[in-house]
């Protein structure tokens, strides 16, 4: 299948759509995030590209409540979602562009976005600028499924009870902006990145993980 950009910085475009997105029900994807992350232990500083509303950062400073993580999102209706949720003192929300970021952090990770990136050799450049060696990065996406078939049955496999009607929407259009494995693989190797390891790890997702040489 043809990738088809989705919404770029645009996503999400008005506070209804960033609540239909808040609204779905993350839960089974955040617990998997929880369970496929590296080991922590003994880390100091965490940066969380394009948080939304940062609930995968809330959920990590459980997990690890010593870590200071940065929560980054273009979008100030996510922010503010986010920022109505009780606050884990470890956790700070930014309005901020995640590719005009400065710093240095222990672990970095990135869920459901990349795909957003019309140009993902900026995205991957940032990680690297972003990092040390020894840097930990997991990253997960939406991989583009092969065909129109293999999407509808992506689509009819996900519970019906998941979002409502936009936000269904919004998951076919991610679908089919995300990129496939091979197109990741040749981006980390255009950056230098090419030992970061790439893998399907569901029906319709990709991680990529591994540490900063
Ligand atoms: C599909 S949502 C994913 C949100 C969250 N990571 C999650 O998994 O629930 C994509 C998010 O990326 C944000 N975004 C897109 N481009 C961005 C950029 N260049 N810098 C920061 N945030 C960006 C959007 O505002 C949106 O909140």
């Amino acid at each position: 299948m043809n990738r088809i950009p989705e919404f770029g910085n645009d996503f999400p475009s008005s506070m209804s759509q960033a609540q239909s997105y808040s609204n779905a029900i993350r839960t089974p994807l955040i617990r998997m995030f929880l369970e496929h992350i590296p080991d922590l232990a003994g880390l100091a500083t965490a940066a969380d590209l394009c948080s939304g509303e940062g609930d995968y950062a809330d959920a990590l400073s459980e997990a690890y409540p010593e870590l200071v993580i940065n929560a980054y999102d273009t979008s100030a209706d996510m922010i503010s979602i986010g920022e109505a949720r009780e606050p884990k003192p470890s956790v700070t929300r930014f309005n901020k562009d995640v590719l005009t970021l400065d710093g240095d952090f222990d672990f970095i990770y990135c869920t459901y976005s990349l795909h957003h990136f019309e140009d993902p050799l900026k995205f991957w450049e940032k990680v690297k600028s972003l990092s040390h060696v020894g840097t930990k990065v997991f990253v997960v996406d939406l991989r583009r499924p092969v065909d129109e078939t293999s999407l509808e049955n992506i689509l009819k496999a996900t519970p019906m009870e998941i979002g409502d009607s936009t936000f269904m929407e919004d998951f076919r259009n991610s679908l089919k902006s995300a990129y496939t494995i091979e197109e990741v693989q040749s981006q980390l190797a255009s950056v230098g990145l090419g030992y970061l390891e790439v893998v399907q790890c569901d029906i319709h997702g990709i991680e990529i993980k591994g540490e900063i040489h």
